[in-house]
């Protein structure tokens, strides 16, 4: 196939402070989906996806955490379910991976922004406003809604810093002029609310830079300054391809981007702040940014902080990575907000992928198997009908394609699945089951089957580059060539000199039963009780001690001074002890697999110290060290007690 040019793809890169759901989820599959109608259609495509990962927000869930930003970020990346697992699963094709963490991209930043401060588009100033912190944004009074941030909604706080800013305010002619007059922005409603909301108002100058905090790109030439993350996140789309730096030679190739997909609320950041950056740095803008819908929850949006995300990793796993996929884009406009809903979900399966589609090609495969044993010959007789079927199939690419082509999936979808219930109904028009029944009528048998396995065969190339994996099983079930998937081979053909070998197989896609899948979705989603770890303790001593005996024993008080591992033993540990009688004290105790000796040091412990002295390892031990011990789940716990370390030496304990 003829190369027809590159298309180089983004999504928005991800921040990693929480685990995705379904609704971030619906922006990868998108593009995921619009790269490999690309590449059907013979594009050489760059596909980006990664993850944004600077910011205070980062910076106090890691701290929250107990662990450094970099490894709080490293789990939710690289860790079990965490993104690049997710992308795995949802068979996401991206061709590259960006992490701002990355030290390519980092060194990228700081050139890049210390050549708009060169041209004067950065300067340095001083910052007092309202910043909300989940968005990482900073607003003036004016921008807030019901004194709130604009965005999300939350509670805002005074903020004052020295900080650079970036000259926003003189692209404000471009930018309007941009929005208005072009294509850039779509679809259209959103171009409307940028002029309005945004443009129109004033646009003021960007505050690039904090000090409160450090979990970011280091300004080189002012230290304590650290890069505004969302110029270390728009850059990604560039740095990717190799801009400011040597780990990639894609720009001349892949910039301009042909199109970021992103979502509604970061419109903003794409349509006006980073134009304005590009047009600083004198370098080609994007040619499109396409501003899809939320995903909603009960008329929500999905976000973690509502509590009403829903688990793609469940999703997936009850019902396949592809109906799930078909699922997100056959239901809502891309352009509009959407409300998801399990019902939703089942239905759309049920309807579209196992009655319609699942149903089709069981019920082809099956008859092709009983009538002809799998092998459709050479010969056949056509009729009147079957010039309809094509028609349709014909209208339905040019349709298909046209509507991919403006990022229209539901429609596109919804044109293969016009296709795919036409061949359904030529089914029941045929009545093949009654063609069967006589010899004279087997020619015209052997025609509808052809038209039946070629509307499945065009239906199955529309729909692969949403459902990768059943439009392969469909392929293979009619054993269709490498060459009747691709996007050339779609012109409709069920002729006498068409031959097919199918196979049966089991359903594509199974039926649900709403009521029970609803019922245990319903179990599944609701808060685990976390298990609580079985303690054992020993049973108390049913032997007794009379008074005088037990009050023989000498518990005092002693301060540890020395602490160290015996050698060839993994279990003892070697005491120096003061405990008053200015005469160090040395004990050994079996507890080296629960304390390294450093963290005993200076502890106030409680030591049994008239026991007659023994030899252990060699070395003699005067007393005995007081313990609680236990076990959680079968795993031996121990506890040395401890006490204030305002109890003297030698204090007794009675
Ligand atoms: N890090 C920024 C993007 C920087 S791009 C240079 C960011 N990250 S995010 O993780 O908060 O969101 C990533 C994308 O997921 C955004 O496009 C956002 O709109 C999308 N979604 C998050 N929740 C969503 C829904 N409930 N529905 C649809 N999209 C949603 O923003």
């Amino acid at each position: 196939m003829a190369n027809k040019g590159n298309f180089y793809i983004t999504t928005p890169i991800y921040y990693p402070s929480d685990k995705l759901h379904i609704g971030h989820s619906y922006c990868t599959v998108a593009t995921d989906a619009m790269a490999r109608y690309k590449r059907l259609r013979g594009y050489d495509v760059l596909f980006l996806t990664g993850t944004d990962e600077h910011g205070q927000k980062i910076e106090d869930k890691a701290k929250d955490a107990g662990v450094s930003p970099q490894e709080f970020v490293d789990r939710i990346v690289e860790g079990e379910r965490g993104v690049l697992d997710l992308w795995k699963l949802m068979n996401i094709s991206n061709d590259r991976f960006i992490r701002t963490t990355d030290d390519y991209h980092v060194a990228a930043i700081q050139k890049i922004f210390k050549a708009m401060y060169d041209k004067g588009d950065i300067y340095k100033g001083k910052y007092s406003g309202k910043y909300c912190k989940p968005c990482e944004s900073f607003w003036t009074e004016s921008q807030l809604v019901d004194g709130k941030c604009p965005d999300c909604g939350r509670e805002v706080q005074d903020a004052e810093e020295e900080a650079y800013f970036f000259k926003l305010s003189k692209y404000a002619d471009r930018i309007l002029d941009l929005l208005e007059n072009t294509d850039f922005l779509e679809p259209k409603s959103r171009v409307n609310e940028m002029v309005n909301n945004f443009i129109k108002p004033g646009l003021e100058d960007l505050c690039v830079s904090r000090t409160s905090f450090t979990w970011g790109v280091p300004v080189d030439f002012d230290p304590g300054h650290v890069v505004y993350v969302w110029i270390d996140a728009l850059f990604n789309y560039m740095t990717a391809l190799g801009f400011q730096n040597d780990k990639y030679n894609d720009l001349e190739k892949f910039w301009p981007c042909d199109v970021h997909f992103v979502g509604k609320e970061i419109v903003r950041f794409h349509s006006i702040i980073w134009p304005a950056m590009l047009m600083s740095l004198e370098l080609p803008l994007p040619k499109k940014v396409y501003g899809h819908g939320w995903l909603n929850f009960n008329g929500e949006k999905m976000s973690k902080s509502r509590g009403n995300v829903v688990d793609p990793y469940i999703l997936a796993e009850r019902f396949g990575v592809d109906a799930l996929r078909f699922f997100l884009l056959r239901t809502f406009p891309f352009g509009s907000d959407g409300n998801f809903t399990n019902e939703l979900l089942i239905s759309t399966i049920n309807t579209d992928l196992a009655n319609d589609l699942g149903n089709l090609v069981s019920r082809t495969t099956a008859m092709c198997q009983k009538y002809f044993g799998g092998t459709l010959a050479e010969g056949g007789e056509s009729a009147e009908l079957d010039g309809e079927l094509k028609a349709l199939a014909t209208e339905v690419i040019t349709n298909y394609e046209k509507q991919m082509d403006a990022y229209q999936f539901h429609n596109a979808l919804s044109e293969a699945f016009r296709l795919i219930s036409r061949a359904n109904k030529y089914i029941d028009e045929t009545a093949p089951w009654v063609l069967a029944k006589s010899e004279e009528t087997k020619p015209r048998l052997l025609s509808v089957m052809k038209n039946l396995c070629e509307a499945i065969r065009i239906s199955a190339v529309l729909v692969s580059p949403v459902m990768p994996e059943s439009a392969e099983k469909i392929f293979n079930l009619l054993g269709v060539p490498a060459e009747g998937r691709a996007w050339d081979s779609l012109t409709y053909c069920a002729c006498a000199d068409c031959t097919w070998n199918t196979q049966t197989g089991a359903p594509i896609f199974p039926r649900i039963d709403m009521e029970k899948e609803l019922a245990a979705l319903e179990e599944l989603s609701k808060p685990q009780e976390p298990a609580k770890p079985a303690i054992e303790t020993e049973a108390l001593a049913e032997e007794t001690v009379d008074f005088e005996t037990f009050c023989k024993s000498d518990f005092r008080a002693v301060k540890v001074k020395e602490c160290q591992n015996v050698k060839k033993s993994d279990k003892l540990l070697q005491f120096t002890l003061d405990d008053g009688t200015g005469v160090d004290r040395q004990i050994l105790s079996g507890i080296a697999k629960f304390y390294k000796p450093e963290e005993l040091i200076g502890k106030t412990l409680v030591a049994i110290v008239n026991l007659p002295p023994r030899k252990m390892m060699g070395r003699e031990s005067c007393g005995m060290l007081i313990s609680a011990v236990h076990k959680e789940d079968g795993v031996e716990k121990l506890n040395l007690l401890m006490v204030s370390d305002d109890i003297p030496a030698g204090a007794k304990l009675c």
